[in-house]
């Protein structure tokens, strides 16, 4: 485990209707923190700063066919240039994951609108009841992969 300043930090930005969407970065954060990386989960809604983090994660559900306009939005700031991003929509079709032209489609999109650097892009389903489980061990597991893949330049790692 490094120190806190050697630590690989994560911004997760995220929006909801019906709080699917948050069950799951709760999820992913408490995967990669248990990877070892510091997380900080903000609503896309809100003010955010996206200074200072080796990765960043955003997550939008899908409602009619799109992903909700604040994580747009959000994706379109021009400070989010030289960043490394990781893109991830929640949907009903979100089960066949990347086999599915409808997920590649609302990824496309995500991405269509995005500054940064996209190094990776999942779906995740809206999965309740059994599926829920295993949903949840889904979503850990990528968080523990962000948190080992994400390497934290020595240049980003500010003196006293
Ligand atoms: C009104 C409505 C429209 C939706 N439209 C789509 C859609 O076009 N494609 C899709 O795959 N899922 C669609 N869904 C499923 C949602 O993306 C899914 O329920 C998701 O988990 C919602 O996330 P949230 O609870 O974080 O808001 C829709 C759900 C609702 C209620």
């Amino acid at each position: 485990m490094g120190s806190d300043i050697d630590m690989k930090r994560i911004l997760i930005v995220y929006d909801t209707k019906g709080g699917t969407t948050k069950e799951i970065i709760g999820w992913i954060r408490d995967g990669a923190v248990s990877g070892g990386a510091y997380v900080d989960v903000r609503d896309a809604r809100g003010p955010i700063s996206a200074l200072n983090y080796d990765l960043i994660v955003a997550g939008s559900p899908i409602y009619g066919e799109r992903p909700m306009e604040s994580v747009l939005r959000f994706l379109r700031r021009d400070d989010l240039h030289s960043h490394r991003i990781a893109l991830f929509v929640v949907c009903y079709a979100g089960v066949f994951g990347m086999r599915n032209f409808m997920v590649r489609r609302y990824l496309d999109e995500l991405q269509a609108y995005c500054k940064g650097h996209v190094i990776y892009e999942t779906s995740f389903d809206a999965a309740s009841g059994p599926w829920r489980k295993l949903n949840r061990e889904i979503c850990i597991d990528f968080g523990r992969m962000l948190a080992g893949t994400v390497h934290r330049p020595p240049e980003a790692i500010e003196s006293a």
